[in-house]
């Protein structure tokens, strides 16, 4: 990575930055310098979503608050998008026209299904089906045109011929659902340097109970958990150019961390973006983001273009030919309305304030995690851009703890599957922010792309590939240093 690259930047991010950034922070562009002093916390550490923060207490509910800035006409709109969130779809046709369009095929629901209290979710417990664990899958290019398509950015991934490009296991009545996910676990032990022998555990998939015959004999699975639902209105609101000045492909400064952007050829309107959101960066903005999940989980069109049987194949003829629940000529399902609701929702759900940043334990341990390198990549701070349209989101000092690029995370993590420009060791770092409020929000504290991890510790010991010497230094250090980095953690 390269670290406070300069740029020009816009006026208005410029003039957004004076009134933000608090005096002494060195900022170029929406790029801030990581700090050199550990001795106190810093100004505007506590509340990591900058005037946008939740200062809710630190309970179940503590994703699920708008922003402390949010004004009070916009309060309503929140809670509208909030029950457009919960709403539970149902299969057409049905009385309720504006409920309708559910499936054939479904993961969920509702958006609340997997993403509950805003929070994170989990691989299956043994004998459940997964619901907020779900199964991406492809195939490689098997022509010539799959190849141009892949290479131009048209296609992210070629699908499954008959399952598509995520395996639903629930289907509407009358039809089959897809299969589901079943997870085999071996135990992985780790010796750390004090002698401690931490239990890994690695999973590995397969499906089984196959609604349409076998999967394509060299179909790839992508494991996902659903991540949490906070601040993504401010990840949106960085500025392209300081996500990009912290890319640094070949490596260029030799500190072993790369940190590609998932560029996509077509975000949109049509022209090139930068991929932000999902644990591969395949997805530009929230918009684009919430129509594939009506589309893809829910089997719900949002937008013209798209759809309704979501995720049927020309292989799944049944599914297709289904009533659906589209009203008006380009059958869209979920109108218009109900999109841009669920929207301003996910945009504004706030990140939660911090605890005990002036603790001295906390600030030892976020000295290590500067110092092992965790940095590199869990990037503190950015100032946002300025949108005179998102004026609570505008020009805020935010401390995500990702650069938002992707990295080869070594074999261990590796899923094998390609998306788009990410390949298949590569993950987008995941914002840290509130990380220490898992258990209390989600009531599990299972971590990384597919859960596997069940604690802090366990998804730093997965670190790999550019990330494995930052792995190693914790893996080095003496028991007192490890619990003051956990306790760091534990207080974003
Ligand atoms: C079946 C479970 C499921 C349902 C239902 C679901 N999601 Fe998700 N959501 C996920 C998973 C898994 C991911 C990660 C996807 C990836 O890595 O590509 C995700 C990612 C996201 C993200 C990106 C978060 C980030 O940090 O990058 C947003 C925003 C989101 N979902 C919103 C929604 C909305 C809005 C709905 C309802 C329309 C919804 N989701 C329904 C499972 C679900
Ligand atoms: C080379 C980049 C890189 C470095 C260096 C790095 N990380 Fe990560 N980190 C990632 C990526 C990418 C993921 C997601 C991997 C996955 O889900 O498979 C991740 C995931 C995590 C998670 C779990 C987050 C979640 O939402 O599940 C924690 C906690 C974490 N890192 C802490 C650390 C700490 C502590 C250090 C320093 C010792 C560190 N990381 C160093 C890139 C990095």
């Amino acid at each position: 990575m390269r670290a406070a690259t300069r740029f020009a930047a816009p006026a208005a991010v410029l003039l957004a930055l004076l009134a933000a950034v608090p005096a002494g922070a060195d900022a170029a562009g929406g790029r801030v310098r990581p700090t050199t002093d550990f001795a106190r916390a810093e100004p505007g550490e506590e509340d990591p979503g900058g005037a946008a923060t939740a200062h809710h207490a630190p309970t179940a509910r503590a994703f699920a608050q708008p922003p402390a800035n949010l004004p009070f006409g916009r309060l309503l709109d929140f809670k509208v998008g909030d029950a457009v969130f919960r709403k539970l779809w149902v299969s057409a046709p049905s009385s309720t026209r504006s409920s309708d369009g559910l499936g054939p095929l479904w993961n969920a629901r509702s958006c609340q299904s997997c993403h509950v209290r805003d929070g994170r979710g989990r691989p299956p417990p043994a004998g459940e089906t997964a619901t907020s664990l779900l199964l991406r899958l492809s195939i490689p290019p098997q022509t010539d045109a799959d190849r141009r398509a892949l290479a131009d950015g048209d296609l992210a991934v070629v699908p499954d011929p008959t399952y598509g490009v995520q395996l639903q296991p629930f289907a509407v009545q009358g039809h089959r659902g897809e299969g589901s996910a079943a997870i085999a676990w071996t135990p992985v032990q780790v010796r750390l340097a004090d002698g401690t022998v931490i239990a890994l555990r690695r999973p590995t998939y397969t499906v089984r109970d196959l609604g349409y015959g076998p999967l394509h004999p060299q179909a790839m699975l992508s494991p996902r958990v659903a991540p949490p639902m906070i601040g993504l209105g401010l990840v949106e609101m960085i500025a392209e150019a300081d996500i990009l000045a912290g890319a640094d492909p070949e490596d260029g400064d030799g500190d072993g961390i790369a940190g590609r952007p998932n560029r996509l050829a077509r975000g949109p309107g049509g022209v090139p973006a930068l991929g932000r959101f999902g644990w591969k960066a395949g997805q530009p903005t929230l918009a684009q983001q919430a129509a594939e999940a009506f589309a893809l989980d829910m089997g719900l069109s949002a937008t013209s273009g798209r759809a309704p049987w979501g995720d049927c194949t020309p292989r799944q003829p049944e599914c297709r030919g289904a009533p659906h629940g589209g009203t008006g000529e380009d059958a869209v399902e979920v109108a218009p309305a109900l999109l841009d609701l669920v929207v301003f929702y996910v945009r504004h759900l706030a990140v939660p304030a911090r605890r005990d940043v002036a603790d001295p334990r906390v600030l030892h341990g976020k000295r290590l995690f500067y110092a092992s390198g965790c940095i590199g990549c869990h990037t503190p701070k950015f100032v946002t851009a300025a949108d005179p349209a998102r004026p609570e989101l505008s020009g805020l000092l935010v401390w995500p703890y990702s650069d938002f690029l992707l990295h080869d995370m070594g074999e261990g993590l590796a899923d094998g599957r390609p998306e788009g420009r990410a390949g298949g060791r590569d993950w987008r770092t995941p914002p840290l922010w509130g990380i220490g409020l898992t258990e209390v929000v989600s009531g599990h504290t299972f971590l990384l792309h597919d859960g596997r991890a069940r604690g802090l510790l366990e998804a730093i010991l997965w670190h790999g590939g550019e990330a494995e010497a930052a792995k190693r230094r914790v893996a080095a250090m003496r028991r007192a240093d490890r619990e003051a980095l956990l306790t760091f953690l534990r207080s974003l």
